[in-house]
């Protein structure tokens, strides 16, 4: 092992210690299945220079199509069903249970509020069936649903099939205490 490959192995081992991507979970099509994955966004984080937000943290998303604000009652269940587009969803309140009809030991709570961003990629055309969501929060459910333009689904890792657990999106609150 010479010097440079120790110091690549050093780098590399730094940056994944730095919290400059979103980790988020997502709805994928997998040989015509839905699968609940964890995706770490390409982009990374950069810092605003816009004003009213100068110096925080900022990752652009994608172009949006258009955008639509929901209301979920309490224990509506959306049934089985294929994102109607590609797109993020943003759950701003409430509680959002996704789970998959061929495999019952996957399940993602999603908790409205900071880190209540989704992806859901399932349309028809790469999933079969697509996956059942439920609402079963005591209130009812706010959410965004922003379908990217042109179907765009942003470059980004799988980092493991299930939802992003807590510690690999709480790198969030570091940009905060800066
Ligand atoms: C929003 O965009 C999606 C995806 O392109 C499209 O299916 C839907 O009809 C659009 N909704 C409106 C209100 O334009
Ligand atoms: C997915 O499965 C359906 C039903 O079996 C089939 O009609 C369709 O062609 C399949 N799509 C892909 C992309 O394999
Ligand atoms: C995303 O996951 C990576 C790898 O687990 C982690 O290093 C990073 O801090 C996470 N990002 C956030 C914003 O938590």
């Amino acid at each position: 092992m010479n010097c440079f490959t120790i110091f690549a192995l050093f780098a590399q081992s730094f940056s994944i210690t730095v919290a400059t991507s979103l980790n988020i979970t997502s709805i994928a099509g997998v040989g015509n299945h839905s699968e609940i994955q964890c995706w770490q966004m390409e982009t990374p984080f950069t810092i605003s220079t816009d004003a009213g937000t100068n110096g925080v943290a900022r990752l652009d998303l994608s172009d949006a199509d258009n955008i639509s604000y929901l209301v979920l009652p309490s224990e509506y269940n959306g049934g089985l069903h294929n994102a109607p587009a590609v797109q993020w969803v943003a759950f701003i309140s409430g509680l959002a249970h996704i789970t998959l009809p061929d495999d019952p030991t996957a399940s993602a709570y999603v908790i409205g509020g900071a880190f209540g961003l989704i992806f859901a990629a399932d349309t028809a055309d790469v999933s079969k069936q697509g996956h059942i969501t439920r609402y079963p929060g005591v209130i009812e459910t706010v959410a965004l649903q922003i379908p990217t333009k042109n179907n765009f689904i942003p470059q980004h890792a799988v980092l493991h099939s299930g939802a992003c657990t807590a510690s690999e999106v709480a790198g969030i609150h570091s940009f905060a205490s800066q």
